[in-house]
Order: structure tokens, then sequence, then C-alpha cells
């Protein structure tokens, strides 16, 4: 098992990343020493691990709360029947709220613990690769209002994060290729040696290869810690992890969140985000095709063929990190040095758009 620090001085907190996690008795008693535990999960992943959990888990108190499957389901909603809930059970400030699931449950149980009675501990125990490698670190929770994604919620650091990889066996292949984009994302932005690592070793972390899993978790974890310790609420260098994501955020609006998961869209924003650079002789050309090929390798989309350019842009105006100083962009000058810089004139980024959708 491998263990890593997000370091936040008082509210830091442990990562733990290996194989038999969550039935693992001695590790849980020491993540989570609360008396009442009320675990959140959903309707898929209560029957595959659920017990496995509540068996080895030691508190004296222990209810479960079970949401609907779907990021339909990350509403207000579902959050205030998550409180009701905890209220019915009578729990109390130093309750533990567990999120067992992937980034919906994460995001809704993270936001219920930040709110309940103004803040009760929680702990992550992620079961999708997205949610192993990126949504349960950091810290930021939300639900979804009905005409924008994440639009409420809070920045609240859970109390530790148990990521177990043998929960990725039973993802379905298509939530675990959305999960590689965001790997993908941390080599291309941050760590070079980590995406030529990638490059060589793609086949073993599409075979399940434990060691492969643990090492693509733990480096993903390792670089979105080291961004969040420095920069907590995303007010600069944590904006990086979000390269591709403008254009991604886009073209999931189109899509109405059914045509791509998060991370499909993602891979293609990727490619977009490099073309730019790389027409605006920031970036070696050679690295458009080097991402490309990883991508497709790793079961994700290049493309989006048939949408118009000019809606894309259109979006993108409308996208939550355009500032009052117009939109800025995550671009890069080579692989493993993510920047943030103004976005380039309509001109450049209407010709990226017309080439990256439609080739
Ligand atoms: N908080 C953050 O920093 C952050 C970052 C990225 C994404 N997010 C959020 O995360 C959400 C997406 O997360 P996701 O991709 O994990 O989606 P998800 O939570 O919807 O999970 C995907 C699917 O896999 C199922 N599942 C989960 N674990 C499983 C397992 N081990 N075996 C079989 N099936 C399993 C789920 O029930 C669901 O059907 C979005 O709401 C997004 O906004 C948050």
């Amino acid at each position: 098992m491998d263990t890593l620090e997000v370091a936040l001085g008082a509210r830091s907190y442990p990562i733990f990343i290996g194989s038999g996690i969550v039935s693992d008795s001695a590790l849980l008693a020491r993540a989570i020493i609360a008396r009442q535990v009320l675990i959140v999960t959903n309707t898929t992943v209560k029957p595959l691990y659920l017990d496995k959990l509540r068996g080895a888990l030691a508190a004296p108190s222990i209810c479960v709360h079970v949401m609907n499957d779907g990021e339909q389901y990350k509403t207000l909603e579902t959050f205030a029947a998550i409180i009701d809930s905890l209220i019915d059970a009578g729990f109390h400030r130093d309750a533990c709220l567990i999120a067992l699931g992937g980034g919906v449950v994460g995001d809704i149980a993270g936001f219920a613990a930040a709110c309940y009675q103004r803040g009760i501990s929680y702990v992550q125990i992620p079961t999708t690769l997205l949610a192993q490698v990126d949504s349960s670190v950091g810290g930021k929770t939300a639900v979804n209002h009905p005409h924008a994604k994440n639009m409420i919620g809070a920045f609240y650091q859970p109390g530790a994060v148990l990521a177990d990889t043998d929960t990725l066996a039973t993802l379905p292949s298509r939530q675990f290729a959305a999960g590689l984009a965001e790997v993908i994302k941390h080599g291309l932005a941050l760590d070079a040696e980590f995406f030529a690592w990638l490059e060589e070793h793609i086949d073993a972390v599409l075979g399940l290869d434990a060691e492969a899993l643990r090492h693509i978790v733990r480096r993903s974890c390792e670089l979105k810690s080291a961004i969040v310790a420095e920069d907590e609420h995303e007010r600069g260098r944590r904006a990086l992890l979000n390269f591709g994501h403008t254009f991604g955020h886009a073209l999931e609006s189109i899509g109405n969140y059914e045509r791509w998961l998060h991370g499909e869209a993602v891979a293609i924003g990727m490619v977009l985000a490099t073309r730019t650079s790389i027409a605006l002789g920031l970036l070696d050309p050679a690295v458009a095709d080097r991402l490309e090929q990883l991508l497709a390798r790793a079961n994700l989309p290049t493309r989006a063929e048939g949408l118009s350019s000019e809606r894309v842009m259109e979006i993108m105006q409308l996208d939550k990190k355009a500032s009052a100083q117009g939109l800025s962009l995550v671009l890069l000058n080579a692989i493993g040095a993510g920047v943030i810089a103004p976005a380039p004139d309509a001109g450049l980024l209407r010709g990226v758009l017309e080439t990256g959708l439609r080739e």
C-alpha cells in the first residue's frame, strides 16, 4: 500500500492507495475514529462493495444512505435526502460520513458533510478511476443547478482518501477509459516523465495490472496533491488541472451531457488545447501525434465530428473560468509544462476548432 499526504497544515490528510483497502479493518479503524458513521453510496456500488466495507468498520453506529445512480441525481434534492438521513439517525457533529462510489457520490456526500451542522468529517472511498485519480482529492464538493454543473458547492477537504484499486475490476471499460483521460492530462500538463511512462505501459494499465494501476493512481494523486497544497482555492496554479476542460465543458454541454462522458470530452478538449498551443507556436507539432496515439490506445475519442465551431466558441465564452478579463486557457509549452494564458484571438481559435472538430 502507498501512503501520500495532502499538505494543508492542520487540514492535512492521508491518501492510501492499494489493494484490499475496502475490507482492511485495521486501516479503516485508523482513518475513521467516529462512533457514528453514515455511508453514502448508490444503487450500483452498493451490491458490489457495501457489505465488504460495512463488515470491516468498527463504529458502533453505522447507517447507510443509498442514492440513485447518475449525474442527474447530483442535485439539491439528493443532498437534502442525505441531510434527512443524518438528522433521522440523530447524528452529532462528531459523526463521520463515508462516500463510497464514483465522483458523483463523492461530490454530493462531501457537500453534505460540509453543510451538516456547519461541517462534519468525511472520508472518500473512491471506486471509479476518475474518482481515484482526480475527484476524491482536493476538497471540491458540489451539486448541480438545473442550468449549470457544480454551481452549488464548497471547498471542504476530507479527513482521508482510501483508494482501493481492486474496485476498478468491476468498472465498465468506457468509464475506465474516461478516468484515464484525467491520468493522461496529469502527464501532459505536469509531468513529461509520467506521460512517457504511460506511452510505454498503457497496455498493462488497460489489462488492469495491479502494479500499473497503483502507479497511475499514486502519481496522479501526488501531482494533484502538490498543486492543491499550493493553491487550494484555485486562484492560480490549480487551474492547470483544467487542461482540456474549457473545450471539454463546451463539448459536454453541446452534447447535452449524453454524447460524451466527462473524460471523453476532456480527451477531445486536450487535443484541441494541444493544437491551439501548436498554432500559437508554443509547442512542438509532434506532440499532437503522440497525444492522439496515446488517447486512441486508451480507447478515447480524439475528434468531435459534426459540431459547429461557432457553437463551441459561443459556449466557451460562458465557461465559468472565463473571468472579467476574458477567457483564459491552459496551454502547453512542452509535454509536462502547462501554462495558463489568455485565450488567443477568435480567428486562430476558430481555425483550430474547424480542423480539430472535422478532420
Ligand atoms: N470534485 C472534483 O474535484 C471533481 C473532479 C472531476 C470530476 N468531478 C465530478 O465527478 C463526477 C464524475 O465522476 P465519475 O466519473 O466517477 O462518475 P460516476 O460517479 O457517475 O461513476 C460512473 C459510473 O460507474 C459506477 N461505478 C462506480 N464505481 C464502480 C465500480 N467499482 N464498479 C462498477 N461500477 C462503478 C457508478 O455507479 C456510475 O454508474 C462528475 O459529477 C464530476 O463533476 C469532481
